[in-house]
């Protein structure tokens, strides 16, 4: 009895010891690796310097080039425990990246501009609006090339939250392989986001473009005179590092009721800077790295032509300059007057908004039936 009960009191301390000889290799393996990480991370420049004194529970920041970091050290039953969590990104000028677009491509094409076209039309569409963006297919944005100067375009959406149309858009994209979606959600509080995706999109995969054009998918865009317009201007580099279009004066944000209201929180000042009409202009490859590099740096806000060609051309140095065309260059009044003008003068407006095409719903072949085929591309 006694014999067993004394193998048993053995059996439980060598037990024990073993335990407590398995955690202190385990502590000590833990302790090397932790060292080891510690001279990866110093050498990297990650860690620059630890408080010798750092009180348990407090946050430090460090930076170290590109990148800031938090970090944090804990004191439990006596293990100092030191967590490294990546803050925020820098950039080398020490500005801090507080609005990076980083979402990711559901749809892409990344061949596009493997034509090196001279210029990139990139249209704001939404999901639903497939028959717009047919119109346009079928008409001004059937035009490849002109006088030997390509010409490539793009689609810009978000996910709808409707599944179908999700699924109507992976078929369409299969079809005409000319969509872009990126997975931000599809809405009009998000078409900021569109501007931006469009920007850093032209930068990775179309870097050598002349000019890219922002246009929207109920846009008539009157390409032959535009495009006499832009060789124009690229021979003598007239707005070569600037944004083309129509330049709205520095007016008060609207405060009150109203489709675009902008609230003092999401923007604090009292005027807008001059900015372009949001239906159509024009981009010099210059100013788009510039402004996509400004709204990395800037607080998100959601009107997008306010923002992207009035807050971040001004942040970014790029200038306006005026597209100047015959009177007017764009036209916002509809569609039958406008019909019959072209017919009398083709290359009169560079631009027709189409507000009524749930009225007229083949305003678009209307228009590209007069203008195709004879318009000069000299414009004499
Ligand atoms: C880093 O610490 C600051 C306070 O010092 C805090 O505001 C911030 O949220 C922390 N960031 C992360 C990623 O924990
Ligand atoms: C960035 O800031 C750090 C100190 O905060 C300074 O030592 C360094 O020179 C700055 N770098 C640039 C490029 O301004
Ligand atoms: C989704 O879109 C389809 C047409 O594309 C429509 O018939 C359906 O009602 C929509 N569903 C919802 C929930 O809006
Ligand atoms: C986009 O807009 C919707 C609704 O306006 C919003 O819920 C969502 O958070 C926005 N942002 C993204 C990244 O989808
Ligand atoms: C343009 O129209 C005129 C008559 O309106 C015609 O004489 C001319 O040949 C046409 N030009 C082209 C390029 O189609």
């Amino acid at each position: 009895m006694q014999k067993t009960v004394r193998v048993h009191d053995i059996r439980k301390i060598h037990k024990s010891n073993n335990m407590n000889s398995i955690f202190k290799v385990f502590v000590r393996i833990l302790c090397l690796c932790i060292c080891f990480w510690c001279i990866f991370l110093y050498q990297k420049g990650i860690i620059i310097r630890f408080r010798t004194s750092s009180i348990a529970g407090e946050i430090m920041e460090y930076t170290s080039g590109k990148y800031n970091y938090n970090v944090s050290v804990s004191k439990f039953d006596g293990v100092t425990e030191t967590r490294i969590v990546l803050n925020k990104m820098m950039e080398e000028n020490n500005k801090t990246v507080i609005s990076p677009h980083d979402y990711k491509y559901l749809i892409n094409e990344e061949t596009i501009c493997a034509s090196n076209p001279f210029m990139l039309v990139f249209i704001h569409t939404a999901p639903k609006n497939n028959i717009r963006r047919n119109m346009i297919r079928k008409t001004w944005g059937s035009v490849r090339s002109i006088k030997d100067y390509r010409i490539e375009l793009i689609f810009l959406l978000g996910v709808a939250l409707n599944r179908s149309t999700n699924d109507d858009i992976v078929q369409e994209s299969k079809q005409y392989h000319d969509i872009i979606q990126e997975n931000f959600i599809e809405s009009y509080r998000n078409l900021t986001l569109k501007g931006i995706m469009g920007l850093k999109w032209t930068i990775d995969f179309c870097p050598h473009a002349t000019f890219i054009l922002k246009t929207d998918d109920d846009v008539f865009v009157n390409i032959y005179p535009l495009f006499d317009y832009l060789l124009k201007i690229n021979k003598d580099e007239t707005g070569r590092h600037n944004l083309l279009g129509f330049i709205r004066p520095p007016q008060p944000p609207a405060r009150k009721s109203n489709l675009n209201t902008a609230t003092k929180e999401e923007y604090a000042r009292d005027m807008y800077p001059p900015f372009c009409n949001g239906l159509a202009f024009i981009y010099s490859m210059s100013a788009v790295k510039a402004i996509y590099k400004a709204s990395l740096y800037e607080p998100f806000f959601w009107i997008d032509d306010v923002f992207i060609t009035g807050v971040l051309a001004e942040k970014a140095g790029v200038k306006h300059t005026q597209l100047k065309h015959k009177y007017p260059s764009y036209l916002l009044t509809s569609s039958d007057v406008t019909l019959n003008t072209l017919k009398g003068d083709k290359d009169r407006y560079l631009f027709v908004l189409i507000h009524d095409l749930q009225r007229f719903p083949s305003r678009m072949d209307d228009f590209w039936k007069i203008l195709r085929l004879n318009t000069t591309v000299d414009g004499q």
